[in-house]
């Protein structure tokens, strides 16, 4: 398989996810796809709450369930929400993500109408300078 058919495959299971999304607050459904590096993958959507506050992405949801099960190591994530432009990520879920994907991580971004048109943007990229606790704590 060609690797924009398996970006497209991981698009759509983005896409189908958004089916469970929980959003009735901001009506605005999304949900993404984690593979991790032996090509299983782990879908996501958002979860929303009363207290706005304690919603969870569809990229977090996604990464804990996999961690959940024991996965640590990932290959590529897709999301798809919203209309237009391609989504970008919120920066809690980039930091989440930072935490098991180096800065190479490819994320491959769509917007819910037209999810054939995507990018494919760099975790790096998007998270320059995340924060690291090796950074800061005495060794
Ligand atoms: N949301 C995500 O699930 N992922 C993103 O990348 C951006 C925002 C959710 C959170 C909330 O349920 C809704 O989209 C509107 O912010």
């Amino acid at each position: 398989m060609s690797k924009l058919t398996e970006m497209k495959a991981l698009l759509r299971l983005a896409y189908k996810a958004t089916n469970q999304s929980y959003s009735p607050y901001s009506r605005f459904p999304v949900g993404a796809a984690l593979v991790t590096e032996k090509g299983e993958v782990f879908t996501g959507c958002n979860v929303e709450n009363a207290s706005y506050g304690l919603t969870l992405c569809a990229e977090r949801v996604a990464l804990v369930k996999a961690i959940s099960e024991g996965k640590r190591k990932f290959a590529v994530m897709a999301v798809v929400g919203g209309k237009g432009k391609p989504i970008r990520p919120c920066g809690a879920c980039l930091q989440m993500l930072a935490e098991f994907c180096g800065s190479d991580f490819p994320m491959i971004l769509a917007s819910l109408d037209d999810h054939k048109q995507f990018e494919v943007v760099l975790l790096g990229d998007l998270l320059p300078q995340g924060f690291k606790i090796g950074e800061h704590s005495e060794s």
